[in-house]
This record gives structure tokens, sequence and C-alpha cells, in this order.
């Protein structure tokens, strides 16, 4: 059975006080998906096969990438849609950020979130029976597969400059008023992650990383509870808001699809 989702999300900017996520399914083939097939290169990187749980189960500790770009592009048998649908076949997922960018993270970090998700240590309408679809080749392989990928940051409105100022000083020094540590003293200078076990900031979707934040404090995200949850909960609605916007405009290692005029 191949089903097909259309996605609405709605995620009403930074300010909002939550995502509102209406899964719906439909005919017509997923926006997310669509046009967005460019730049996906698959190849493996060298974050090692990191001891997670799932690698022991499964037969081989070698991901299959081809395998895991099937299961991006069109599912599984046991009935995972196809991630592209909302993450697109090159990870960037779409400008709307309600579907993380999921592009070039590590394998190991990947795999731990399809496994939460599966654990219900995190927990998501959408994410949840899909990671309980996957099997521990599945998920081996498709995290080596998303994990190679390097599609271009999307173009983007630029944000509230005065937002940004305030985002930047949170990532790069934290507060002492507060008791916050910068947000790079753990996902790395620039906000590029610290492979395998800490993801990058860099170019993620504002909404995204606002919604996530919330979720931490609403206690919906339960994993890592003693590092990010604790900092979550020392963040209000506009330290949320400024470090989103921040982390969205700096460049990601990928840079943005240049514009070419034609003749
Ligand atoms: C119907 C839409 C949809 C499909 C299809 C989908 N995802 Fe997701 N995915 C989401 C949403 C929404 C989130 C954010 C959930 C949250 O934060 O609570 C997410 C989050 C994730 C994350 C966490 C990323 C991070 O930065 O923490 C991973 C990993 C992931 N998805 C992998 C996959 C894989 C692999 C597939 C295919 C087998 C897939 N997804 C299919 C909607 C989808
Ligand atoms: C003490 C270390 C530490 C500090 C400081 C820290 N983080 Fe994190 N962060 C982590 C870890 C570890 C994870 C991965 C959690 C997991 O495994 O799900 C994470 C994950 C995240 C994610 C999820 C990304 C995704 O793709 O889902 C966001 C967003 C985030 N952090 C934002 C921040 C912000 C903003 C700050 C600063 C205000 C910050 N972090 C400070 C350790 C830290």
């Amino acid at each position: 059975m191949k089903r097909r989702y259309t996605v609405l999300a709605l995620v009403a900017g930074v300010h909002a006080t939550a995502g509102l996520i209406v899964l719906a399914q439909s005919q017509s083939a997923s926006q997310a998906a669509a046009g967005a097939n460019k730049g996906g290169t698959a190849t493996p990187q060298g974050t090692g096969a990191g001891p997670f749980v799932t690698l022991f189960q499964s037969k081989s500790l070698e991901p299959d990438i081809q395998h895991g770009a099937v299961i991006a592009a069109q599912g599984t048998a046991a009935g995972a849609p196809a991630c592209a649908q909302c993450h697109a076949y090159n990870g960037v997922s779409d400008a709307s950020g309600a579907f993380p960018r999921i592009a070039g993270q590590s394998r190991s970090y990947l795999a731990k979130q399809l496994n939460d998700f599966a654990s219900g240590v995190r927990n998501n309408a959408l994410m949840t029976p899909i990671a309980k679809a996957l099997n521990a080749d599945d998920i081996r392989d498709v995290t080596a597969y998303y994990a190679g990928t390097n599609g271009p940051a999307l173009p983007l409105k630029p944000p509230d400059p005065a937002l940004v100022k305030r985002g930047e000083a949170l990532a790069k020094i934290g507060s002492a008023e507060k008791q916050i540590q910068s947000c790079n003293n753990c996902h790395g200078p620039g906000g590029v992650g610290e492979s395998p076990a800490i993801p990058y900031l860099a170019g993620q979707y504002s909404n995204y990383i606002a919604f996530t934040l919330r979720e931490w404090r609403r206690g919906y995200r339960k994993n890592s509870s003693d590092q990010m949850a604790v900092v979550a909960h020392k963040l209000n609605d506009r330290d949320i808001a400024a470090v989103a916007a921040y982390y969205q405009q700096v460049a990601s290692p990928v840079k943005v699809a240049e514009l070419q005029p034609k003749e």
C-alpha cells in the first residue's frame, strides 16, 4: 500500500506558541518532495560506525547507502513512507521550517533521533509511527544516506536584524545573568555541530529550532534531558525567537545555490 501525505504545517512564525501540524491523506504528491531532487549526493560520511544499539541488531555493520536512498525516495515495504515527502530527497526539507533540515547531520545523531521517536523519548505525531516502521537495517542505511547529502541552503527572507543580534549574543556568549552557557560551546564554532553527538544549528530553519526548543520546555522532547532540557527551560519566548532567527541565517557549510541570470 502506497500512501501519500499532504502535510499542512501551520507554523505561524517564530513568535507562535506552537507549530500545529495537521496530517491528512491525499492523492496529490507532497510539495515538499517536489522539485527538490537536486544536489543530493550519496556518499558515506566518515563519522564512524558509532556504538548505537541498532547496529548490534542488524546483520551487517556496513551501511547500504543505495538501500538508504531507496527508503528516502520510496519508503519501505513495511509501511514507512518516503522520507522525501517531507525532508526532500536531498535532505533540505522545505522552507516552511515545519520539517528539520537533515542533510549532512551525522549518522549517529540521526539514528539516535529515530530510535528516540520509536521509544517515545521524543514524541511527534508524524515521526513516531514512521520511526516505528523502520527496522535496524533501515535506520542504519537511511541515516547513512542522509548524512552524506549536502543539498543547498534555500534562499529565505532576511530576518529582523535586532532579533538576530540578540540571538548572536546568546549563541556566542550566552547570558551570565540567566546562567546560560553559549550555545556554540556545545554546538561548535559557528553552530556547525560537534559530530557525532551534537547536531549543527547553522542554516537550520528558525521555525523548526523554535518549535523543538519549546518541545523540550514543555517536556514533549525528553531526550538529552540533562543538556538541552536544562538549556531550553532557561530560555523565554523572545530568547527562543532570537536564537532561532540567528542560526537560520548563519551560513551552513553548504552555500545558497547561486542565482544566475539567463541571457
Ligand atoms: C509526513 C512528513 C514526514 C515524513 C514522511 C518523514 N518525516 Fe522525519 N520529520 C518530520 C517532522 C515533522 C519532524 C520534526 C518532528 C519534531 O521535531 O517533533 C521530523 C524529524 C525527523 C528527524 C529528526 C531530525 C533532527 O534534527 O532532530 C529525523 C532524523 C527524521 N525526521 C528522519 C526521517 C526519515 C529517515 C524519514 C523516512 C523514513 C522521515 N523522517 C520521514 C516529518 C516527516
Ligand atoms: C551542554 C551542551 C549544550 C549546550 C550549551 C547547548 N546545546 Fe543544544 N544540544 C545539545 C545536545 C547534546 C543536543 C542533541 C540532543 C539529542 O540527542 O537529541 C542538542 C540539540 C539541540 C537542538 C536540536 C537540533 C535538531 O536538529 O533537532 C537545538 C535546536 C539546540 N540544541 C539548540 C541550542 C541552543 C539554541 C542553545 C543555546 C541557547 C544550545 N542548544 C545549547 C547540547 C547543548
